[in-house]
């Protein structure tokens, strides 16, 4: 098969080379891709927003299956358009990934239909809002309806920084308009944790769990960021748990959407907040996680092509999807400055001097006018092992990663640490 891969994040380099671990993937293309993913596919030059540029490169190329790996083109529709063109596409339509890109529509869906979420009340109107947080205790949880790039969830620890809060985001239009409606959530207190399944729309198949690291810096201080690193599987996490969350939370929500005339394939991430081994949905997404894919399909045996068929074919139930028992941990090498501003261009160096059994995912690089690859963004790289636990796959990490250099390179020290 020829396989075109949507993005250019080091989630879709691991899909990618997933991917290509497939002795059914025949040719790999990515669009816009990056330099670690230009050494397992043909890199296109169009943007994950451009549909009609994707879909005129498919047919040129003959594309057979078109995996989409981030939220923005989901909610383009590009999954819509593609099937109306009868291309082979994996991935939820728009109206399905609107689990992810309304959090209005998700916070109705799951008090509908009885799944365990965080309570939270809707508003369209800026005064109404501030007058119901005048009735909330904080800390308080705002969040823009619509998709920020993880940044539209603001947890305010007085009511005065919520109103400031509220205030920017639904009228000097902080989060553009992303914020004109805002969820006020519900603050669940507990663990973290991703939970990805794969999905044909009604049947539900589990991955591994996975947890990510939202801060900039060690001790989780600091803003916000696409994610730092991540590891499973979570110490706090059984089988039983893991049985909970399928049947109160991830098969439910499928059959929900199925019910609501969205039916949903691809791969579904439910955040989830575990308190007292209750979990919660904190949020939806309707992809997989980054950094956490980082970590999860590195741990998948199965042909991750076999899953995907089983998932356009609609015979998810027909296959078997194992992951083995090896812990792994992911560290995210970022350009220093980020997420605020930073400086991209510099050479990277080192990549060529790891022990056999690292893995870089590339995110921010490119490669360079003599053929060296140089940093193009705020998270540039993911340095993942695998070890028979934590402790072993961490120490292999943290052993390789200083030998990666670039200007400003900057990393936390404390993925996976538990102290
Ligand atoms: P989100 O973009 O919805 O994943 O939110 C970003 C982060 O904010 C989450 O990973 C949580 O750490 C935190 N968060 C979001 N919603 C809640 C909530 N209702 N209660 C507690 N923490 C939350
Ligand atoms: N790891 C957070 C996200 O992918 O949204």
């Amino acid at each position: 098969m020829k396989i075109l891969v949507v993005g250019s994040g080091a989630r879709e380099h691991t899909i990618t080379w997933k991917l290509a671990q497939s002795p059914k993937a025949y040719e790999l293309y990515a669009a816009p891709g990056n330099a670690g993913m230009a050494k397992v596919a043909k890199l296109l030059d169009i943007k994950a927003e451009d549909n009609a540029g994707l879909l005129k490169a498919a047919r040129d190329l003959k594309i057979d299956l078109t995996v989409i790996g981030s939220e923005g083109p989901l909610a383009n529709g590009i999954v819509d358009y593609f099937e109306k063109n009868g291309m082979a596409v994996f991935g939820p339509t728009q109206k399905a990934a609107e689990i992810e890109s309304s959090k209005v529509f998700s916070s109705e869906l799951m008090v509908k239909h009885g799944i365990p979420s965080a309570g939270y009340a809707a508003f369209n109107d800026f005064s109404q809002a501030s007058a119901y947080l005048q009735t909330q205790k904080p800390p308080i949880v705002l969040k823009a309806d619509g998709l920020a790039a993880g940044k539209g969830v603001i947890i305010a620890e007085t009511l005065e920084d919520a109103q400031e809060s509220l205030k920017s985001m639904m009228q000097s239009g902080t989060f553009g308009s992303s914020g004109e409606r805002v969820v006020i959530q519900e603050y669940l207190n507990g663990r973290e944790m991703s939970y990805f399944v794969f999905t044909d729309g009604q049947n539900v198949a589990p991955t591994v769990p996975a947890c990510d690291y939202k801060r900039i810096y060690d001790g989780d201080k600091g803003p916000n960021t696409g994610g730092m690193g991540s590891y499973t599987p979570p110490p706090f996490y059984n089988a039983v748990m893991g049985n909970i969350v399928m049947e109160t939370i991830m098969r439910p929500t499928i059959l929900a959407l199925a019910d609501e005339g969205r039916p949903y394939k691809g791969t579904l991430y439910g955040g989830l907040m575990i308190s007292n081994n209750v979990p919660k949905v904190i949020e939806f997404n309707a992809r997989l996680g980054d950094p956490e894919t980082q970590v999860v399909l590195p741990r998948l045996k199965t042909d991750l092509v076999d899953i995907i068929l089983a998932v356009l074919e609609n015979r998810l139930d027909k296959i078997n999807i194992e992951f083995d028992n090896n812990a792994c941990v992911g560290v995210v090498i970022a350009s220093g400055g980020y997420p605020g501003k930073y400086f991209t261009g510099y050479p990277i160096t080192g990549l060529d001097d790891l022990d056999k059994d690292i893995i870089v995912f590339h995110a921010g690089t490119k490669t360079g006018t003599n053929g060296e690859v140089v940093t193009n963004g705020g998270r540039v790289l993911t340095v993942v092992a695998k070890g028979k636990d934590l402790a072993e796959a961490r120490q292999k990490v943290y052993k390789n990663i200083s030998r990666i250099k670039f200007k400003d390179c900057y990393y936390r020290k404390d993925i996976a640490e538990f102290k």
